[in-house]
């Protein structure tokens, strides 16, 4: 079997860690393995230039020996991590040892190209959010491409939009080689081998808002690095006796605002699954933190979800929050919006290992698949590495956003839980 991986989406630490981990269990299990660079985008433009091979002549650089067990190593260790072809800049910045990535979207690789790479943030395989996948055209493109370099199965990291794209592509696939074949891009007998596309989605997203899964890749980094970034103001502070409001990320979901407040001792926490009324949240919040301030506390912590609203599904934001506090409770108040840097830099150890077990997961789903088997996701539930239907998944987890959006929370609510009781 022939299997590509790709990251889509935004990036969450622990995709490297599932590239790593699918591409030496594919290999010990008697696979090639590549990488599609930049996402779906990689899979649609695929591969105009031929493979250089003369820069491999010039002067070798201190790559790692090749201990590759079936002896592959294609040394593109390099310019997968510091790139010759992002979509800005494609093509430029060869380093010498290296084989030029330039054209070239979707790449054979080997045991020694991800090594280490558990430790790495983000994804050096890249990311985008490909419009022209979302086209059939592009759709057909992409599986043209597949069939071009020979590739029957398919391993997508990202969030649910990542998945669906996967399992659409999925079952399109019959059509598309039918029509592939009939345009005579492909011969009879290409179309015959590739009758099928096998694919297995793992969740990567630090929002931690997928369905039928306890936790998605990158979630507990992002986590980790809210709450070591609490550590911090805290002390700042309680050394001013000051309030501080702080936005987090999440999207729709209010995991990480959760988690984080009771990981750093929050006083008050806004999430858009819990939203307080229009009228009361103001008057709720001030009476909670001044009974706090009243028992000595000298610092006050709100968290704001990015995606907290009210009942009537007004934004709550963390400016309006804060002059509120300072306005009614005579705080001195900040606000500080953590951004980005809850998603990049090193993954967490829990984010090495999640990826390694589903990533081996992954590969045996593959090469269990049959036609007539669901896509599937592979995720955690006590503690035990899963594999549920994709579309089951997916379907649940826009079930909690539309029943936000009907203000239907109890319901969204007991699709996160569903042993939650009031
Ligand atoms: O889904 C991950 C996430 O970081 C969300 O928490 C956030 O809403 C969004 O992506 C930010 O997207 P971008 O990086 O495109 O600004």
């Amino acid at each position: 079997m022939k299997i590509a991986i790709l990251t889509s989406g935004g990036d969450s630490a622990g995709m490297n860690a599932v590239v790593r981990a699918v591409v030496k269990v594919g290999i010990l299990k008697g696979c090639e393995t590549w990488v599609v660079r930049e996402g779906y985008e990689g899979l649609v433009r695929g591969n105009t230039e031929a493979l250089s091979e003369q820069s491999l002549d010039e002067e070798p650089v201190d790559l790692p020996d090749n201990t590759s067990p079936d002896g592959t190593s294609f040394n593109l260790i390099h310019n997968l991590r510091f790139g010759d072809g992002d979509l800005l800049k494609d093509g430029t910045g060869d380093h010498p040892g290296t084989r030029s990535l330039k054209g070239r979207y979707i790449v054979r690789v080997g045991f020694d190209d991800v090594r280490a790479w558990f430790a790495e943030g983000g994804t050096l395989i890249g990311t985008a959010r490909s419009k022209t996948f979302r086209t059939p055209e592009g759709r057909l493109q992409a599986a043209y491409n597949m069939i071009k370099e020979g590739l029957d199965a398919l391993v997508v990291c990202g969030g649910d939009g990542s998945l669906t794209g996967a399992d659409v592509f999925r079952a399109e696939w019959p059509k598309l080689v039918e029509a592939l074949q009939s345009e005579g891009r492909i011969t009879a007998e290409k179309a015959k081998l590739h009758a099928h596309l096998r694919i297995v989605g793992l969740v990567g997203s630090i929002d931690n808002d997928m369905s039928m899964t306890d936790l998605t890749i990158g979630a507990p980094t992002a986590l980790h690095r809210i709450c070591e970034a609490i550590d911090n103001i805290n002390s700042t502070a309680t050394s001013h006796s000051r309030a501080f409001v702080l936005e987090v990320m999440g999207r729709h979901c209010g995991w990480l605002a959760l988690l984080a407040g009771v990981s750093g001792g929050a006083d008050f926490i806004f999430i858009p699954e819990r939203p307080p009324t229009s009228e009361s949240w103001e008057d709720e919040m001030c009476e909670c933190i001044h009974r706090h301030r009243e028992v000595g506390k000298r610092k006050t912590i709100v968290i704001v979800a990015e995606g907290a609203t009210d009942r009537d599904l007004n934004p709550i934001k963390a400016d309006h929050v804060k002059d509120v506090l300072t306005e009614r409770l005579g705080l001195d108040t900040r606000v500080t919006t953590l951004g980005h840097t809850q998603r990049g830099g090193r993954p967490c150890a829990y984010d090495r290992v999640l990826p390694t077990l589903q990533g081996m997961e992954a590969v045996e789903t593959l090469l269990e698949a049959t036609p007539t088997s669901p896509s599937y996701m592979i995720g955690i539930q006590e503690n035990k590495i899963t594999r549920v239907p994709l579309m089951e998944a997916v379907a649940m987890t826009r079930a909690v956003s539309a029943a936000i959006e009907a203000k239907d929370f109890e319901k969204a609510m007991s699709y996160r839980d569903p042993e939650f009781k009031e």
